[in-house]
């Protein structure tokens, strides 16, 4: 819910540049769009987690693989990690009211599952471009329900059906939905999730805030995936721009015709000699 946070501008105020030209951006450009030029500085966040991948032993056990920074890549009891660094923030508009999927939703499996919805857009004067994090996974799934499954993941001791004691998804996924009070076909598989969360915090300082030509160029700038409204430097008109160059070319062909039509009649006035 977004109630009761400390903002920006709280803070900083609505106008905290000299230049209007940048406070004007308040209107459909939250602060963090262009403080938070990078995030995951320091450490690793994660930003893809595979399910289906878990259950592997090694020598009959359990185990735990790392990268060279210390983050776990593969868990048998969870599945395969993948982490990112020094990252460009995704962007998208929201208006700060957010949908999300609750167990027991129906949804179909052809595309990718949204764990939460980030509403917003344009037209809708509440909403400003914010920098996000997408995260996606595969996620267990009940094929013939269309449901996302709830398993039960722990157990005290092997034999309780928790699926990190006894690494079998059927009987988790079993136990799990019949916890939560929801059907269990009996059928499971793995899907395609997605998540988006907001970004509000690592802010960097001032001046390596995000600049200008990074937003308003026509090649692959930082909003790019955002098409529903416009934007100097990033869109143009053709036929506007065609017209604008055929007045140009008028205008200097104007000009010139009648810095000509000038010289001829200046020509012709003193070849008569009737000077008044
Ligand atoms: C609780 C009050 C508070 C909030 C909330 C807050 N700030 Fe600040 N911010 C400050 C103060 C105080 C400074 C000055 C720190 C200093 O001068 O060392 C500052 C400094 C900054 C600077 C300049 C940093 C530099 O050294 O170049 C930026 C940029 C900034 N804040 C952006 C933001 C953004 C974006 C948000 C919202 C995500 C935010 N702030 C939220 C209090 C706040
Ligand atoms: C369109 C991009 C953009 C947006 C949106 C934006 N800023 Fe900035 N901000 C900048 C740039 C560029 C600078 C450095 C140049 C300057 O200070 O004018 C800056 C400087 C600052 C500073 C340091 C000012 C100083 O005098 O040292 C603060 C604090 C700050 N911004 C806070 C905010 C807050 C709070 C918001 C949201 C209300 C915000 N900014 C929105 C681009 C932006
Ligand atoms: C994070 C991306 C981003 C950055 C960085 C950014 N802009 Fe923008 N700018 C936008 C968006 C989005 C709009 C469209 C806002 C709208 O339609 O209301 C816009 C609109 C404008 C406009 C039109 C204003 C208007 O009132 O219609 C101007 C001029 C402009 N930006 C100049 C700048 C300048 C100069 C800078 C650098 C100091 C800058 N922008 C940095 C995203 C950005």
């Amino acid at each position: 819910m977004n109630r009761n946070r400390a903002t920006c501008e709280q803070c900083h105020g609505d106008t905290p540049h000299e230049s209007s030209i940048i406070n004007e951006h308040n209107v459909k450009v939250a602060c963090q769009t262009c403080h938070i030029p990078i995030y995951a500085k320091v450490n690793a966040t994660q930003l893809h987690w595979d399910w289906s991948t878990a259950g592997k032993m090694k020598d009959g056990e359990p185990y735990i693989e790392h990268d060279e920074d210390g983050n776990a890549t593969y868990k048998s009891i969870k599945g395969s990690f993948t982490w990112g660094k020094n990252l460009k923030p995704d962007y998208c508009w929201f208006n700060g009211t957010a949908d999300h999927y609750f167990i027991g939703d129906k949804v179909d499996t052809l595309s990718v599952i949204k764990m939460n919805t980030l509403n917003g857009e344009y037209a809708d004067r509440d909403s400003k471009i914010i920098p996000i994090k997408i995260h996606t996974a595969r996620q267990i799934y009940d094929c013939a329900n269309s449901m996302i499954i709830q398993p039960k993941l722990f157990s005290e001791a092997k034999g309780g059906g928790g699926y990190w004691k006894d690494f079998d998804w059927n009987i988790a996924a079993k136990m799990g939905m019949k916890a939560v009070d929801e059907p269990y076909s009996g059928n499971y598989c793995f899907v395609n999730t997605v998540m988006y969360w907001p970004i509000n915090h690592m802010v960097s300082t001032a001046d390596k805030a995000v600049s200008c030509i990074e937003c308003h160029t026509r090649d692959n700038g930082r909003l790019a995936s955002l098409n529903d409204f416009y934007m100097p430097g990033r869109n143009y008109s053709a036929g506007i721009d065609n017209i604008g160059i055929l007045l140009i070319i008028f205008s200097f062909a104007g000009v010139t015709l009648h810095g000509l039509v000038r010289i001829v009649f200046y020509r012709k006035n003193n070849q008569g000699g009737n000077h008044e």
